[in-house]
Order: structure tokens, then C-alpha cells, then sequence
């Protein structure tokens, strides 16, 4: 077993996910946890238990886990081992008759594979499956022993978590539910938010690049940085998903900007925490949530644009347009692209904008964080100054993951001419390898009982306080100018806009 560089292992449990026939489930839970048990990141004792409706008996189950979509796990060495620690119970988790079949699933699964009371239940389902999920778990009494106040062994406590999907709700209210139902039945210090952006490399480098040097922190605030700009762009559209994307829970604002790009925004934003522990990290994470401004009704227009995509091209090839999908309403006001200006009202950060954006059917697949350094304060290159760019530390989490910093360097030859370079940290290129999967890295963060990577309930509830204003305002001001970009393209041009109105303008290279 190779060594880990963590100070806690990863403990024995067993693993229930709820939604086991799914996509999710087949195409990254699955392939994360044969990831981590062939590089010994698994724990020593441990067993998987999928649980949905369809008919499956284990071992067919276990082929269609080993072949999903082309995932082909069948086909390495070492997946026949593996296989035989994957169980299947065909089972309404949201019915109460089904339980007593999933509990002595548990109790013969935990004897057989000695993992003994620590159960780690993975919602991998629908939203609207997820409470009564999670009563259904209260009501059956499995997590008593994991309460910590109440336990016998009080040096190696048994544990019970909960890895909980997105959505987290669809709006403050909602959340607010989902937290309280969350909270009868356990504790805080249990509950794992799953966000599978804060699993990536290049995001979770972000806290590295910022603490671990002293070349960037003494600029990382207001004084230096001019603005940062975070995309997430994505060149398919709905894919057959439409009848979930056009739902009141669906939208880039909702899908994206309220919880993904806003928890990237977060790390760039926070305090450097007293210790990397969970409960340190999370705390400064919650200020910057605390302190994004939440923005009033007749400002929406001024730092919030949506846009839906029309017919266009995508790669050369015709992209039909969003309201013509399957599954979404012909009068559509959905938003698949969404950006907005949020201000951290901060002494770090006064008056320095972030700029997020998302969309579907765009020029680029990219995500990405772009800090734009202002200008010298002197523009001593004035003959040459209509040329200079500012200096930008742009963190590519996708394609091309790495790092890179842009600045202004003299063209070779006669003459003082001056020409943006470009300092390349290539991540493949200098680890020779591609960032793993972040579900693999969160699936092990959440077996060590390390929170870290995970949301808190604070963080989820003012990033929706913040995201409401614009979603109320969307609602009640429908859009007329629906559809108002081409698939293949940047956005809407009111997004471009609403960034030359300050003066700058978006990276689309
Ligand atoms: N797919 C992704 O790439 C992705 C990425 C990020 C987040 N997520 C989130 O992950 C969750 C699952 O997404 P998905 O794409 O895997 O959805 P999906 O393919 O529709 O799978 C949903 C699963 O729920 C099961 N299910 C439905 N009703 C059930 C019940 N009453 N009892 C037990 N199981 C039930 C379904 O199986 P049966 O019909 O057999 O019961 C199926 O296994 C969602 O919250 C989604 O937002 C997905």
C-alpha cells in the first residue's frame, strides 16, 4: 500500500449509495472508489451497497457498473477483485416498506465485510428524493450510535455520514429546509455538501498558490487586483436533460453561479485560515459568503445579465436552439448563460469586482479564474501603452489545467517594444499526469471524516441570500429578448456590455 500523505486514514464503512442505477453513480462514484481502493486509498475494510428501484441482482449490477457508457472498469486487471465488494438492493428508499430489507442488507453486509457501524449513505438522487430519504434513515434508527454525545466508545467513536448531491435547494427557503431536515437526524460535523468543483486540482491548488507562497499574497487584495473574472463554459447544451434544466430548480444561475463558481470564488476571496483544519478553513470561506453584497432589486440590471441560446454551430457542426430541446417549453425563460458582478464587501476586497459567468452551447469548453492586476501606477511604456495588457495570473482548471501568469516583456531586437509572455505551470507537463477525478479526492476526504472540501450550511445559505435578488427580478421581469445568443458563441452581448460599461472586458482566448 503506498503511503498517503494524510495523517488519517481512511476508516472502514460501508458505503450505501442511494441512486445506484444512475449516471452519476455508474460513471464517477463507482470509478472514484476503484480508484481509490487500487491505489490503496480505500479503507481497509470496506463494501459498497447501490440501492434504487430497477431490478438488478449483484452481479448484474456489478457488469453494468463495469461497462457503463463506455467507462470499460470491466476491462482492467484488477476489477474482478473489486467487483465482489459491490452489493445491489433493489429498493424505494423513499418508502418506509422498503427499509427493513435495505437494514439487513446492512447488518449481513457490515458482518461479512467487518466494517462494523460506520456507514457512509451517499444521496446520489434527485432533489425532491432527498428528504424523504434522510427521514427514512432517522426513522430506522441508524445513525444513534454516531450521535457523538451518546456514544459508548468514546476514543473510536462510530460514525455515520452523509454525502448529500446538488442541488442544495432552489432557493434560500428551500435550503434552509433541507438543512433542518439534515440536522434531525445528524450532526453537523456529519453532514458532507458534496460541490465536485472543490474536489478539482486546480482549485484546490488555489489555496497552495495563495498561502504557500510569498510571491502572490502581499498582492492579493484591492490595492493590486483589479477584478477577477471566473467562467465556466461549456460548448454542449442541455443533452437530453431539458425536462430537469427547464424545472424551477434548473437554470446557469441556480446549476452554476450559485453554487459552483461562487464556492471557486470563495477560496480566491478568503483569509489565509489559522490551520488548514476543516473547521478553520470553512470559517473563513463562511465570512467571504457573509460578505458578499447582497444586491437590491433596481441593481439587477446593472450587474446581472441571462441569456438563452438559439440556433447556432457548434465545432462546424448545426446546434439546435434551447427551446427546441427536448423537454423544454417552447416560451422558455431559462437561463443557460448566466453573469453577474458580485462585490465582497471586505477590507481585502473594496471595490473589486468578481466577475462570474456559465453557459451551455458556448464558443469554448473552459473553467477558469482570471485575476487582472492594475495597472502601474506610472505608465512609464506610454509610447507603448495602447499595446500593454494587464498582468493576469490565469488558474486553467480545465482544458490545459495548470497555471500561468501573463505579463509584459520586451520583443527581442532593437528598439524598446513591449509584448504580453507568458510563464507556463503546465500541470501534465510537470507532474506527467492529469489531474484526477474530484470525486475520488472527496469520496477519500469524506472516509478520513475531513469536512474541509465540503460546504457548510452558512456558506450554501448566503450564497443563496446573495443569488435571490437576481432570480426574483428574472422572474418577475421576463425577458423579450429570448433567445439572445447563438449556440457557439460567447453569450449574449449584454454581457460584454455590462463588463465595457466598467471598462474591461471578458478573456475568451
Ligand atoms: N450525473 C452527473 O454528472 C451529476 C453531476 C453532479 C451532480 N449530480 C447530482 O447527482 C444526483 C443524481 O444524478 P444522476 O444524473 O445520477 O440522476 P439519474 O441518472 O436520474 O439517477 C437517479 C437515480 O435515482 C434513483 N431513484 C429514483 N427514485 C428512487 C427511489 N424512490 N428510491 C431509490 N432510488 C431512486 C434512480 O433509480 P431507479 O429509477 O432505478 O430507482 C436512479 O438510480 C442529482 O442530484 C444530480 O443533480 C449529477
Amino acid at each position: 500500500m503506498p503511503p498517503t500523505a494524510h495523517a488519517t486514514p481512511p476508516e472502514d464503512s460501508l458505503i450505501l449509495i442511494f441512486g445506484a442505477s444512475g449516471d452519476l453513480t455508474k460513471r464517477k462514484l463507482i470509478p472514484a472508489l476503484f480508484e481509490l481502493w487500487k491505489n490503496g486509498q480505500a479503507p481497509e475494510n470496506f463494501a459498497i451497497l447501490g440501492v434504487s428501484r430497477s431490478r438488478y441482482t449483484d452481479d448484474e449490477y456489478r457488469d453494468a457498473c463495469g461497462n457503463f457508457d463506455g467507462n470499460d472498469l470491466a476491462s482492467d486487471p484488477r476489477w474482478a477483485e473489486f467487483r465482489d465488494l459491490v452489493h445491489y438492493e433493489a429498493s424505494d428508499a423513499t418508502a418506509a416498506e422498503g427499509w427493513p430489507s435495505i437494514k439487513q442488507r446492512i447488518r449481513t453486509l457490515s458482518e461479512a465485510h467487518r466494517t462494523g457501524q460506520n456507514l457512509l449513505f451517499y444521496l446520489s438522487l434527485a432533489p425532491q428524493f432527498f428528504e424523504p430519504v434522510i427521514v427514512n434513515i432517522g426513522n430506522n434508527g441508524l445513525v444513534t450510535e454516531g450521535k457523538k454525545y451518546c456514544t459508548i466508545d468514546t476514543q473510536r467513536p462510530p460514525w455515520q455520514r452523509i454525502v448529500i448531491e446538488k442541488p442544495f435547494g432552489s432557493d434560500p427557503g428551500s435550503a434552509a429546509h433541507l438543512n433542518r431536515v439534515l440536522a434531525q437526524v445528524f450532526d453537523e460535523d456529519a453532514i458532507y455538501r458534496i460541490d465536485h468543483y472543490l474536489g478539482k486540482e486546480l482549485v484546490q491548488n488555489l489555496m497552495v498558490l495563495r498561502f504557500a507562497n510569498s510571491l502572490f499574497e502581499p498582492i492579493w487584495n484591492h490595492r493590486y487586483i483589479d477584478h477577477v473574472q471566473i467562467t465556466a463554459s461549456e460548448t454542449v447544451g442541455v443533452e437530453g436533460r431539458g425536462a430537469y434544466y427547464d424545472s424551477p430548480s434548473g437554470g446557469a444561475m441556480r446549476d452554476m453561479v450559485q453554487s459552483h463558481l461562487l464556492q471557486v470564488a470563495s477560496i480566491v476571496a478568503m483569509e489565509p485560515p489559522i490551520t488548514l483544519d476543516a473547521e478553520d478553513v470553512r470559517t473563513e470561506k463562511v465570512k467571504v459568503f457573509k460578505a458578499l453584497r447582497v444586491p437590491r432589486a433596481e441593481d439587477v440590471p446593472e450587474i446581472a445579465v441571462r441569456g438563452q441560446y438559439g440556433e447556432g454551430s457548434v465545432k462546424g457542426e448545426r446546434y439546435p436552439a434551447y427551446r427546441s430541446e427536448e423537454g423544454t417549453d417552447p416560451g422558455s425563460q431559462t437561463d443557460t448563460f448566466a453573469a453577474v458582478k458580485f462585490h465582497v464587501d471586505t477590507w481585502r476586497w473594496g471595490n473589486t469586482p468578481f466577475y462570474l459567468r456559465s453557459g451551455k452551447a458556448m464558443a469554448q469548453k473552459k473553467t477558469e479564474i482570471v485575476i487582472y492586476l492594475k495597472p502601474t501606477p506610472h505608465a512609464l511604456f506610454r509610447e507603448q501603452a495602447m499595446r500593454a495588457r494587464p498582468n493576469q495570473i490565469v488558474i486553467s482548471v480545465q482544458p490545459n489545467p495548470g497555471i500561468r501568469l501573463r505579463f509584459e516583456g520586451k520583443k527581442p531586437g532593437i528598439g524598446l517594444n513591449i509584448k504580453d509572455v507568458v510563464m507556463d505551470f503546465d500541470y501534465e507537463e510537470s507532474w506527467r499526469a492529469s489531474p484526477p477525478d474530484g470525486y475520488a479526492s472527496l469520496l477519500f476526504d469524506c472516509l478520513r471524516g475531513d469536512q474541509t472540501n465540503y460546504k457548510h450550511r452558512d456558506e450554501i445559505q448566503s450564497s443563496w441570500n446573495a443569488c435571490q435578488p437576481i432570480l426574483d427580478y428574472w422572474d418577475e421581469n421576463p425577458a423579450e429578448d429570448l433567445p439572445n445568443y447563438n449556440a457557439g458563441t460567447w453569450g449574449p452581448s449584454a454581457a460584454d456590455v455590462m463588463m465595457a460599461k466598467d471598462g474591461r472586458y471578458w478573456r475568451n482566448d
